[in-house]
């Protein structure tokens, strides 16, 4: 499915003056709830512990409907800016830094930081768009730690991004919401193409061929406005 059809996200660049300085990354993504719901098979959410692991401003619960309680809902993230605006939002709930080191979301953090302990374990544990952000080892080892979280016969749930899906042969793909410039082939070249705006010098075509029997792979590029 395409979790990320719709990422809708806020991109701030904060600073005195009007400088540009603190990278601010508001998400303003509230599709999760319906996401996780639907792979989960629709289950019963009241009273529900839930963690919402690199949830950012708590788009999650934004997006639920009430029967998920303010009071049920944790979400632990690394970027402080977030956390304080959906603890604003949502002042019931729980939003816990996490000083764990990320080179654009915590630059300043702790390298591998384990995950912080909260107390208690969850019936859902819920990762969206957040190992797209982390390495290969990162994502085994901040799922280890989650999975000791876990209330016995709750569910963990995340998203990743496979860089052979193609949407185009997945029927159950929404292709109206789809870029119309990306409309063939499968996830890595989708993401190529959306770089090469900014970026000419991509050569997308070489580069996805290149990577095509690839394990994993990632993309990276430099945000230059902010250096
Ligand atoms: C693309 S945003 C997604 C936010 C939210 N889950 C959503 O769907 O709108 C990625 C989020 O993951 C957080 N993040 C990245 N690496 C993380 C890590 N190792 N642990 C916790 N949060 C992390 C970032 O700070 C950011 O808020």
């Amino acid at each position: 499915m395409g979790a990320d059809q719709q990422p809708n996200l806020e991109l701030l660049l904060r600073g005195e003056d009007g400088k540009k300085s603190t990278f601010t990354f508001f998400s303003g993504r509230t599709l999760q709830y319906y996401h996780f719901n639907a792979h989960l098979g629709n289950p019963d959410w009241a009273g529900k512990k839930i963690l919402d692991f690199g949830g950012n401003v708590g788009g999650f619960l934004i997006g639920a409907p009430p029967t998920v309680r303010q009071e049920d809902y944790w979400c632990v993230d690394l970027h402080k800016p977030a956390l304080e605006r959906g603890q604003k939002t949502l002042p019931r709930a729980h939003f816990v830094f996490y000083n764990r080191y990320h080179n654009l979301y915590n630059p300043s953090g702790i390298v591998d930081l384990p995950v912080p302990d909260l107390g208690l374990t969850f019936d859902f544990i819920l990762v969206f768009s957040v190992f797209t952000h982390t390495s290969v080892r990162e994502m085994h080892e901040i799922l280890r730690q989650l999975m000791a979280m876990l209330k016995s016969g709750g569910a963990l749930s995340f998203t990743f991004e496979d860089p052979n899906y193609d949407p185009v042969k997945d029927p159950r793909y929404d292709l109206t919401v789809a870029d119309q410039e990306v409309s063939w082939g499968p996830n890595l070249r989708h993401r190529l193409l959306r770089l090469k705006r900014d970026y000419p010098e991509i050569e997308v075509e070489q580069s996805f061929l290149r990577a095509r029997n690839a394990r994993w792979c990632a993309t990276t590029s430099t945000i230059r406005s902010l250096l």
